[in-house]
């Protein structure tokens, strides 16, 4: 069987095409460089960019996998959460394809295909834990099996990613932030800059990221910035924050000690940063519980985690043929339409 999948929620378009057994024929991801001079994604050229994106990079899946598209039997594509035009534009034309090919079409959640994301490429045990770290996630989830998830914490305010984002603007670092912020911090002092640690003292598995950034902020403003008082800011901000994951991940250990948790996924585009994920990974060691990550290019947004959750979840009975589903900017995990 053959699968189609389009993800398109912010400033990624990418473009998968997936055997059921998880064989990437393609996989395309095209960054929007437009959004770099104005420090964030400005929606209305996300969505236009994908619409030029869409239609080049759909010809060249078909001509690098030598598939022809009547071959396909599945079309699926992101309707939720995500910048509203950007889905709009990507489901739309996913939607025209299973229309003039007379093929299904099913509705994928973006968080819940970055949940699943590392069960493509490890042995899975459930539960396991997943810490989701996206520009606009910051959750925790107990996940129980494919559709079966337990929010458990989440964060009241700003997303990890955004607060990297946030934190490499005021010290003039490009967009997207968490790369350039991890690159820097490699020269910087970990407990050069003192920054709080929000929610420490409670037993809460909710985070809150808006007072580190403003802390950052006074320290920017109080100091004359230097590039190495930049790598020491960037190094103490991504020290605080690992330091924070760990508080929040050894609290679910404590509260799951009746359950057997022996693996812990770490997913979406900050998963990517290697600094947090050796700083867990000594952690979970100590517990006896394994990490697990997605492919390299399953991190940040892409298309190949759409095809893969749309596969996961066909043999569900409650799984449906999605072409009337109404895309959902604010759509959660678990909310079926
Ligand atoms: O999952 P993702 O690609 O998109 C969303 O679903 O939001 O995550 C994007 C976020 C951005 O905020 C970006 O700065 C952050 O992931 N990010 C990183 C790293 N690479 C990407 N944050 C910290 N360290 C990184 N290496
Ligand atoms: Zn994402």
């Amino acid at each position: 069987m053959l699968i189609f999948a389009v993800e398109s929620s912010c400033d990624e378009t990418s473009l998968c095409l997936m055997k059921s057994n998880g064989e990437v024929l393609s996989h395309k991801i095209a960054s929007q460089e437009i959004h770099n001079n104005f420090g964030g994604v400005v929606p209305e050229l996300a969505s236009r960019s994908h619409l030029l994106n869409l239609q080049s990079l759909y010809k060249k899946c078909l001509t690098e996998s030598g598939i022809n598209p009547r071959d396909i039997d599945i079309f699926c594509s992101t309707c939720g959460p995500g910048l509203i035009g950007c889905l709009l534009v990507g489901s739309t034309f996913v939607k025209s394809l299973s229309i003039g090919f007379q093929k299904p079409f099913y509705a994928i959640n973006h968080l819940e295909a970055h949940i699943l994301s590392p069960t493509i490429n490890n042995k899975i045990i459930f539960p396991y834990l997943c810490l989701l770290l996206t520009g606009g996630h910051t959750q925790i989830y107990l996940v129980n099996g494919v559709d079966n998830y337990s929010l458990l914490g989440e964060t009241k305010d700003d997303a990890l990613g955004e607060a990297f984002d946030k934190v490499a603007k005021l010290l003039n670092l490009p967009y997207p932030g968490g790369p350039a912020i991890e690159e820097i911090a490699k020269n910087g002092s970990i407990k050069s800059v003192s920054l709080p640690h929000p929610l420490e003292k409670s037993n809460t598995l909710d985070f809150s990221f808006s007072g580190i950034k403003t802390a950052v902020n006074l320290y920017v403003k109080n100091n004359i910035i230097n590039q190495k008082i930049k790598n020491n800011i960037a190094a103490s901000f991504q020290h605080k924050v690992t330091e924070i994951l760990k508080h929040k991940i050894t609290l679910c250990f404590n509260k799951f000690n009746n359950v057997k948790i022996e693996q812990l996924a770490i997913v979406g585009g900050v998963g990517s940063n290697k600094y947090i994920f050796a700083e867990l990974k000594k952690m979970c060691s100590n517990n006896n519980v394994e990490i697990i990550l997605p492919p390299k290019d399953m991190f940040s947004d892409n298309a190949a985690m759409i095809a893969w959750t749309c596969i996961q979840k066909l043999s569900l009975k409650n799984f449906q043929e999605g072409l009337h589903f109404k895309n959902d900017p604010r759509l959660r995990v678990g909310i079926k339409k």
